[in-house]
């Protein structure tokens, strides 16, 4: 079954002389367990294409199904609960709270969802992400790669369905930004995640089973490869 089924989504900014199609009419699907790099060049749509997936913006016009539902028939509160419930976002700057440690930035998202702490979960994500002494340190002493794992434990700490991530190696050097694709390939892998990983960096991109190449908006090429 598809985990994500995307149809005829498109997205335009701007209106006349400084009308810009960013997405153009761009269907697929991506079953359970797939590793998905999208790749293209600078403003080709990469960006716009994850934030309407992971329903930060919405289409134009098209629909987004995850599993069966509807991402954009929803409202703006259950469309919140939903993504929050169900999709994790990684970023290429972090986001995290600056004034939380390493195990208030990873929980953070599933006390707000109301959840209480789970210490085991917590545990074994701190050390899989190889952060155990660092547990009480803030952001702004960690370096790049170790603020990028973080985000990454807090995206996999509410066990999403969908890992989206948005060039969540564009700041690092290419050794770190190399062990941040390991470390969603092993999730992947290991905790049968479904990601979509959005890159310029066809060495990164190579990593992934399966790669969506779009231009202008519109998809170009779709192949998998390393499976
Ligand atoms: N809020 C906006 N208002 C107007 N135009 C926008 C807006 N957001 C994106 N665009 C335009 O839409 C197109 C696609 O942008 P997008 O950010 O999706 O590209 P991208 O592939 O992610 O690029 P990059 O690799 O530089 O991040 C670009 O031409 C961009 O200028
Ligand atoms: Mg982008």
């Amino acid at each position: 079954m598809s985990v994500l089924k995307c149809e005829h989504l498109s997205k335009t900014y701007g209106a006349g002389d400084s009308l810009v199609k960013a997405l153009d009419d761009v269907s697929f699907s991506v079953e359970k367990g797939e590793f998905v790099a999208v790749t293209g060049t600078s403003g080709s749509g990469k960006s716009t294409l994850l934030h309407i997936i992971g329903g930060v913006d919405r289409p134009g016009s098209g629909s987004v199904y995850i599993n069966d539902t509807d991402l954009h028939s929803l409202t703006e509160d259950a469309l919140a609960v939903f993504r929050r419930r169900n999709i994790g976002l990684i970023y290429q700057f972090y986001n995290l709270i600056p004034v939380l440690n390493i195990d208030e930035n990873i929980i953070l998202p599933s006390l707000l969802d109301g959840k209480a702490k789970d210490q085991n979960k917590l545990d074994e994500i701190v050390s899989y992400l190889n952060l155990n002494d660092r547990r009480n340190h803030l952001p702004s002493e960690l370096s790049g790669g170790q603020q990028q794992r973080v985000s990454i434990g807090r995206a996999l700490y509410t066990e999403p369905m969908l890992l989206l991530c948005d060039e969540p190696t564009g700041n690092l050097d290419s050794k770190a930004g190399k062990e941040i694709v390991n470390l969603l390939k092993s999730s992947n892998r290991e905790y049968g995640q479904t990601v979509i990983l959005v890159t310029h960096d066809e060495s990164i991109a190579k990593e992934a089973d399966r790669i969506i190449r779009i231009a202008d908006g519109k998809i170009i090429s779709d192949e998998r490869g390393n499976i």
